[in-house]
């Protein structure tokens, strides 16, 4: 290995966000869910798969693991000191911590995001996304962070604070050390990781489908969102998307818990991320637990999709109208 290369691999997660003059009250935060993502790794691999007994705001069996990491972030957070508000897609309100907004942040976060993949021993990970101060409802643009942790094979920590998208692996020691550094997407992908049932998509989307297999795109879909995003930005290329269904005219994902931070790291790597219509980063939330259609990836893949959509459906058709503010 170079001496170049070396350098490289010492870089701890804390380090890194100091060198890029993160501040102290940001650096601690993130630095603390890192802390949490530990326990929750450790839960998964080594904790029993029982049913918690209670059913999400969705009505969806909640594996006792999605509590374990709701409690395992939640306590973390609250300890803190720099959290002002929180909000868990596990939870029916937003969580006041402290009522002084003054250099603190509002957290939201998805515990355990694909956690039905736990017991076929599948991809799962933790999503969060910050804001400065006390309000979580806005629109993604204004986050000031977002952070993955995928618990794949490796425990994988991904995270931007508006200087690009960096890459960490959990090592020996359970730290985080630099991985990669600015991590950039290509114009356009081969591959397609589709989400919801073929038979249930609209004109538009079903012909952009169409488009992308004559263009020989490859498909590749875990069911679990934060490795499907991993590997579209590791690979540099491709598109993840899970649009509005006949029956489901905003799709299946979380706009606050989800689609904001992800939507933030794929446009960080100089992708794209939109609803159909808009770009998800411009979406104004009205609710905690409001959902939207999603394309991301590649800036040309998402450009093609708006296009089909436009061209093929009437505004009935496509995604509910929402308000983008400027
Ligand atoms: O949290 C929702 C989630 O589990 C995501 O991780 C994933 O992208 C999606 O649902 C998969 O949905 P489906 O099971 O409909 O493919
Ligand atoms: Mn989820």
């Amino acid at each position: 290995m170079s001496q170049a290369g070396k350098t490289k691999f010492q870089i701890d997660l804390r380090r890194h966000l100091r060198e890029h003059y993160v501040n102290e009250n940001l650096t601690h935060l993130i630095c603390e869910i890192a802390e949490a993502s530990k326990y929750i790794i450790h839960s998964i691999s080594t904790g029993e798969l029982g049913v918690a007994g209670t059913s999400n705001l969705y009505g969806e069996q909640q594996l006792a693991l999605d509590v374990l990491a709701d409690r395992i972030l939640r306590k973390r957070l609250d300890h803190s000191r720099v959290v002002a508000n929180m909000m868990s897609e596990e939870m029916d309100e937003i969580i006041p911590v402290s009522p002084d907004c003054d250099g603190k942040y509002s957290v939201a976060f998805d515990p355990l995001d694909g956690s039905s993949l736990v017991d076929v021993n599948l991809a799962v990970g933790t999503i969060v996304s910050i804001f400065e101060g006390c309000d979580l409802l806005q629109r993604g643009r204004k986050q000031v962070a977002a952070v993955y942790i995928l618990y794949g094979p490796r425990t994988t920590l991904v995270y931007s604070v508006g200087k690009g998208v960096h890459e960490f692996g959990m090592n020996m020691l359970r730290e985080y050390t630099l991985l990669q550094e600015n991590i950039t997407l290509e114009p356009q992908g081969n591959l397609y990781s589709p989400g919801g049932q073929r038979n249930l998509y609209t004109p538009g989307v079903e012909a952009y489908v169409q488009k992308l297999e004559d263009r020989g795109v490859k498909l590749r879909y875990s069911g679990g969102f934060v490795p499907d995003i991993n590997q579209v930005l590791l690979k540099g290329q491709g598109i993840f998307f899970y649009p509005h269904l006949q029956n489901q005219p905003q799709g299946k994902l979380r706009l606050l818990f989800e689609l904001s931070p992800m939507a933030f790291l794929i446009e960080q790597a100089g992708g794209a991320a939109s609803d159909g219509r808009r770009p998800i980063l411009d979406l104004q939330p009205e609710q905690i637990h409001e959902r939207s259609p999603v394309f991301i990836g590649c800036k040309k893949d998402v450009a093609l999709a708006e296009e089909f959509i436009r061209t093929l459906e009437n505004q009935e058709e496509g995604p509910t109208e929402k308000k983008a503010k400027n």
